[in-house]
């Protein structure tokens, strides 16, 4: 429950990823681009914006009042057009690193950097619930992302971490998010973004490299039925309807730069201007899309949008160069602080790195280690798993993706290091049987008698199912959420003649309805291992092999398939609605049936929860006069005055009743007083334990009534619910009050 130190920089909405096939990418290996080098050009010591002993305003001041026009607007696309007479080079914003450093315009692998550490997918990340482990992924990548800087490979701008809300289940992109709830989903954001940002020197004004939250808002659909998120007008609050996220000041300049305080760069995803004017038809002309977009506060666009209309616009009087400076000042800022413009950066910090330090074993082990703490045991029956590597004599392997190399590292993944298939992890324990039994993940025609005839035969089966790119990803959302084609036959056939053990392992992004392996009393365990990176395999079996005990929890709900049936993948509503049959959607608004829920996820250990300490009631302090103090209230306004001061602590006691060392996850749910159509439950913090059998830990939850149990009404104002409170942890419960009372001045 940390709040953000450092403020997200901002990447805006917006339409689609595709690549300008005009882009040739600008690298000279072995040397990184920067400006400002004095070696070269002896006249740059006098500038002020190369000086790093001023300030950062001060030298974006001094450049920006050094350009003309068209170089400033050449520094508005995210392919800069450098301006060699200040000797600033050409620079290619764009580059990615969801969960490891990805190869995108602005970088690329070659013989010196093969490839990069590649973490599991962010969904399975999220599924650790682990900040420090969220922090940690980040520095890596950074440093990685810092080594090939340093040899010309990359950029220092990255478009990452993805933070939409998973919102429905279908969504291919899915995969990319932390999940479906916003306080996991924040915390993720702000530890990744720290992870990347942050430099060992603790300079704050500084930056290691730059991340960009995206996409900006109410962006969970790419192409479902036929309809494209190009053109998709997701309808969720008056504000939003309707108008381009690009061209909307209120969300722009209003909520990002006004209420959150940002103080980096809002760039436009690639083509959105393009797909603004030419499909969505917002504006008459280019220029105006233009105008639009850069004065209602975009900085930088993705795409050649600004660049080709920009100075017509200003010509034709849409646009002046005060707002030009504005957006050239935020883009120099964020470079600024990366120490673009402190010349050499080899004799800067990070400035010794290189290739040695990337895919470095301890990098490389991290990346197992995460797939570990993230793969969700969904089922256990009979104890089942782990497996004994020495009664198991030979282990049956079936699946389309029990060989997974490129399946477990998902989207935005890089070149990396090695791979470790499931199939090679188990061989490392035991002898293994290996079938594929369909072709691939569609699995059209199963091959189930050979599954079956090593299924029979062998002391365990293991089979690897689910999905990879082609059924879920960017520009492809799913229709249905079942097992494709025959998988859930060839799971079935095979159950039925194993002799021992049937352990189901869905490698998917979205959950997927397997309420049949649920309810089969011969498939006796389900694990679910997301995308779970390089060294996926390794780790998976690391816990079917019980070296170590599975601690990761669902990050969203899974679904049963009737769900898709009854639920528009447009309709943006989160609230379930009585009048029309509409379920609501994700743990906190949706109340029909699931496969599995949100923070669902077993060990091998067994824990308890004690409270130590927790209040009953809370009062709210309110001034003499407030209309809630002489009538009956159900809520009042969560305004800042009001806010001041008013958390407590729960304080609670864990322990290891189990036989094993495990990893346990604490999640603290409180179901609010039913008014404004309010959540059910909602996750209000979450901790991670390591204990050893019969160990106890400590757990103490700092809740603060405004940030915390605050609900938003129907018209988006955040309120405090008064009355009672549920909390819960496991089955754990605990009653609050949330109360008002009268504040006396001067007497307390
Ligand atoms: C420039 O344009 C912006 C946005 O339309 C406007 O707010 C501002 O007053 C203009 N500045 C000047 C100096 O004309
Ligand atoms: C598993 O996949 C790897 C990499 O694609 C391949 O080299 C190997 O032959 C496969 N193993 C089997 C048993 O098919």
């Amino acid at each position: 429950m940390a709040p953000a130190k450092y403020p997200l920089l901002l990447f805006l909405i917006c339409f689609t990823i595709t690549i300008p096939s005009n882009f040739i990418p600008v690298f000279s290996e072995n040397k990184p681009i920067f400006a400002c080098d004095i070696s070269k050009n002896r006249g740059l010591r006098s500038l002020k914006f190369c000086d790093q002993s001023l300030d950062v305003k001060t030298r974006v001041a001094d450049l920006v009042s050094r350009l003309t026009l068209e170089e400033k607007i050449g520094w508005m696309s995210s392919t800069s057009k450098g301006t060699s007479r200040l000797g600033i080079p050409d620079y290619q914003w764009w580059s990615e690193a969801l969960h490891g450093v990805a190869g995108s315009p602005g970088t690329r692998f070659s013989s010196l950097v093969p490839g990069a550490t590649s973490f599991p997918q962010t969904i399975l990340t999220a599924a650790t619930f682990n900040i420090l482990t969220f922090e940690a992924i980040g520095k890596v990548v950074s440093t990685e992302a810092r080594d090939m800087y340093n040899v010309g490979l990359t950029g220092l701008t990255f478009w990452a971490p993805n933070v939409n809300i998973f919102r429905d289940p279908r969504w291919g992109r899915g995969q990319e998010t932390p999940g479906e709830d916003p306080a996991l989903s924040s915390l993720y954001a702000t530890a990744y973004v720290r992870g990347l940002q942050q430099r060992d020197d603790g300079d704050i004004n500084r930056l290691k490299v730059a991340a960009c939250c995206k996409h900006y808002t109410a962006y969970d659909l790419d192409f479902w039925k036929g309809i494209e998120r190009y053109n998709f007008n997701a309808v969720v609050l008056n504000q939003v309807n309707g108008k381009p996220t690009c061209g909307d000041p209120d969300l722009l300049s209003g909520v990002i730069r006004g209420q959150w305080n940002l103080n980096g760069y809002i760039v436009s995803d690639c083509d959105s201007l393009e797909k603004m004017f030419s499909s969505q038809h917002y504006t008459k002309t280019p220029e105006e899309t233009a105008a639009l977009a850069v004065n209602s506060g975009m900085d930088l666009n993705c795409d050649h949008f600004i660049s080709s209309n920009a100075l017509a616009a200003v010509h034709r009087g849409l646009l002046n160069e005060t707002s030009i400076n504005r957006a050239i000042s935020n883009n120099f800022a964020t470079m600024m602080r990366l120490g673009f413009f402190d010349g050499d950066p080899s004799k800067q910090l990070y400035g010794n790195l290189g290739p040695k330090d990337i895919c470095t074993e301890e990098n490389q082990e991290f990346a197992r280690e995460v797939a570990r703490q993230g793969i969700v045991l969904l089922k256990n029956s009979e104890n089942s798993l782990p497996l004994s590597p020495t009664a198991i004599k030979t282990l049956a392997v079936i699946g389309p993706n029990a060989n997974a190399t490129e399946t477990m590292i998902g989207n935005y993944a890089g070149t990396p290091c090695r791979y470790t298939s499931p199939l090679e992890g188990l061989t490392e324990s035991v002898p293994t049987i290996y079938d594929p039994g369909c072709i691939n993940v569609f699995c059209k025609a199963a091959r189930i008698d050979d599954a079956k005839r090593i299924a029979a035969s062998e002391d365990a089966v293991v089979l690897f199912m689910g999905s990879d790119q082609s059924i879920e990803r960017e520009t492809v959302d799913r229709v249905d959420i079942t097992l494709s084609g025959q998988q859930q036959l060839l799971v079935s056939e095979v159950a039925k003649v194993s002799k021992g053990p049937v352990i189901l392992v869905i490698m998917s992004g979205g959950g997927m309805d397997v309420q049949f392996a649920k309810d089969d009393p011969k498939i006796t365990s389900i694990l679910w291992v997301g995308f779970p990176g390089e060294a996926g395999g390794a780790a998976i079996s690391d816990i079917i092999f019980g070296y170590r005990s599975p601690s990761g929890t669902l990050p969203m709900t899974w679904y049963p398939q009737s769900y898709t049936k009854q639920v528009e993948m447009t309709n943006m509503n989160m609230r379930a609605d009585p009048k029309t049959g509409y379920p609501g959607r994700t743990y906190r608004f949706y109340k029909g049936p699931t496969v599995f829920p949100f923070g669902h996820g077993l060990t091998y250990s067994e824990f308890s929860h004690n409270l130590v300490d927790a209040p009953k009631l809370v009062s709210v302090l309110l001034e003499e006069g407030h209309v809630c103090l002489s009538s009956k209230c159900k809520s009042i306004d969560a305004l800042e005055e009001t806010c001041k001061n008013l958390a407590f602590d729960i304080h609670l006691r864990v322990k290891n009743v189990g036989k094993m060392r495990a990893s346990h996850t604490v999640l603290l749910f409180s179901s609010p007083p039913q008014v404004h159509n309010s959540p059910q439950k909602q996750l209000l913090g979450f901790e991670k334990l390591h204990l050893m059998p019969e160990e106890e830990g400590m757990v103490r939850f700092n809740v603060h009534v405004c940030k915390h149990l605050s609900l938003v009404d129907e018209n988006g104002h955040r309120k405090i619910a008064l009355g009672q409170y549920v909390l819960r942890v496991g089955s754990l419960t605990h009653f609050l009050n949330v109360g008002i009372r009268l504040y006396y001045h001067g007497n307390k």
